[in-house]
This record gives structure tokens, sequence and C-alpha cells, in this order.
């Protein structure tokens, strides 16, 4: 496994792979990688000829009363776990790398996608979320990337932003990893104290019965599904959670539904508080039918 900080010295590495039509698969990273992160990089080592992984905190996604300089970053580790996984090539660039000084002069602008769930209580994360990994489609152009489902907001403005600008990347979806009582692995669970890592399944769990609520058809209308709703919140809230949102939104424009129609597909997704660690999870609804 190769390791470079540069992107002259990763475009150097890939040319001989490009120019003979090789399968390039990326999946990027922020580090602190677990299970999550290593079923994405599997899943490409098995699809790919070259596999590519980048780990980069990128500073352009958190907000400015948010956990950036505190974010794990354990590279040696890491960059174990990716030699152990296959990775062939792992990209470490330096924020001075990816974000020369002297200006930045272009944006993307987002609409309507990004008014709710994490959209709406971290303004601005999904513009640095889309800036970074256009820019690191440019300069590894990958032929495949795989993202996770445990964060479907980013994954589906992702597959909307190859889609609109014609990006020729086929991405791919990883379905969410989990401990054995349901949470979501993230590399912010390891904020968790002892205590609240033992409370922390409780937002899986109201997710997983809500779920079999509405596809059982006990959640008929909107006041049916209102009222579960408030009922999963008051329960989270008993429980030390501070939620952050709790909702149905559509899989297609994001938007909330106050009503389930069993022809659609929904998302059901959460965010809560846990002390001083924010963690989110979400199923992909789809009736039987
Ligand atoms: P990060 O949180 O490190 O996640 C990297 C990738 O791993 C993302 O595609 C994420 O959805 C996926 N992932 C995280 N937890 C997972 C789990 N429990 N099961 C399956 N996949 C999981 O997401 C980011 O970094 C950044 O926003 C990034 C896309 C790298 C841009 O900076």
């Amino acid at each position: 496994m190769q390791t470079v900080q540069t992107i002259a010295e990763l475009r150097a590495a890939l040319e001989p792979h490009r120019r003979s039509g090789s399968r390039i698969g990326l999946v990027p990273t922020m580090g602190a990688l677990h299970a999550g992160h290593l079923a994405l990089i599997h899943q490409a080592r098995s699809t790919c000829d070259v596999v590519v992984a980048t780990i980069f905190v990128n500073p352009t996604q958190f907000g400015p009363n948010e956990d950036l300089d505190r974010y794990p970053r354990p590279l040696e580790t890491d960059l174990q776990a990716c030699g152990d996984a296959g990775v062939d090539l792992v990209f470490v660039p330096s924020n001075n790398e990816m974000y020369p000084p002297g200006g930045r002069f272009l944006s993307l602008a987002i609409h309507e996608l990004t008014d709710h769930l994490c959209g709406a209580t971290r303004p601005g994360h999904f513009n640095g979320v889309l800036l970074v990994v256009n820019k690191l489609f440019n300069i590894i152009q990958p032929t495949d990337a795989w993202f996770g489902q445990k964060d479907i907001q980013q994954l589906i403005l992702l597959e909307t932003m190859v889609r609109e600008f014609n990006i020729p990347v086929r991405i791919h979806r990883g379905e969410t990893v989990r401990e054995d009582d349901g949470l979501a692995l993230s590399s912010r669970n390891r904020y968790l104290t002892d205590e609240e890592r033992s409370r922390a399944p409780q937002l899986n769990a109201e997710l997983r019965g809500l779920q079999s609520l509405i596809l059982t058809g006990a959640l008929p209308d909107e006041a049916a599904l209102a009222q579960a709703l408030a009922g999963v919140a008051s329960r989270l809230r008993a429980n030390g959670f501070r939620i952050d949102y709790l909702s149905v939104v559509d899989e297609r424009t994001l938007q909330p539904r106050e009503r389930v129609d069993p022809r659609h597909r929904y998302i059901l997704a959460a965010a809560a508080w846990m002390g001083k660690t924010r963690l989110i999870d979400n199923i992909v609804l789809q009736s039987p039918g």
C-alpha cells in the first residue's frame, strides 16, 4: 500500500492504471476508521482493480462551534486498517493541499435537499461535503465511489451532484453497519461515556419500532403518525436524548411527510444529542408491497 500526501503524487501513482483502463474505486473518509468504513473498502476491493481511500478531516464541512478540533485522528491505526483491508493507495492531504491559500471563489448551491434533516441544523455542512467530494472526484477521477447509507442525506446529495453535473462516477450505497445492539457505527461514538453508550441504542430501537408500525399499516393517517412520532420523541427525551430532528421524509425530495402512502419510499430519520455526542440514524422504508 502506498500513502501519498500531494495531488501530484496521487495523479502520478494512478496514471498507469488510468491508461490501462482499470476500474478505480474510491472510498472517501475522515479517518478514525471503523467497521462501517471497512465494509465500504471491502466492497470496493471486490469490485475494482485499484482501491483508493482518502483520509481528510474536511474543515469546510464543520460549523464554527462543531468538533473540528477534537475530531479523532488516529492516523497510524487508520493506515494499518487500510493496508489490512486491501487498499492500494491512501491519500492523506493537508488542509493547504486541498484548500491552497489565496481564497476560494466558487461554491456549490444546493436547493431544497438541505432544507430538512441535518441541513437544517448544520447550515453550510453539505456545501462543504459536496465541495470536498467534488474536488476528490476531480483529483482522483475514480470510476466508482462508495458512500454509506448511515449518512443518507449526504448520499442522496452526492447522487444528485453526480447526476446533475454529469460526473462519470458510479456511486454505490453501502448498508449501515451496526453494533450488535443496533447502534450505528460512527467515528463520533468514541465521545460517548460508558453510561451514555449503554443508552445510545434506544435511538435505533425506536426507529425500528416506528418502521414496523408503519409497515404493518398501524399508522394509517396523519393523526396516528403524529401521535407515534410524539411518543418516540417523549421516550427518547425521558432517556436523556436531546432531539435535533425525528421525521419521515420522502426519499427523493427529502421533504417531510405527514402521512405515509404505502406506494412511496420514505426515510425515517433521526438525529439526537446524547451528552456531547450527536448521533444520527435512519431507516429507508419500503413497504413489502
Ligand atoms: P466519514 O464520517 O468518515 O464517513 C466516510 C464514509 O463512511 C461515508 O460514506 C459514511 O456514510 C460511511 N459510514 C460511516 N459510518 C458508517 C456505518 N456505520 N455503516 C456504513 N457506512 C458508514 O462522511 C464523511 O466521512 C465525510 O462527509 C466525507 C464523505 C468523507 C467528505 O468529507
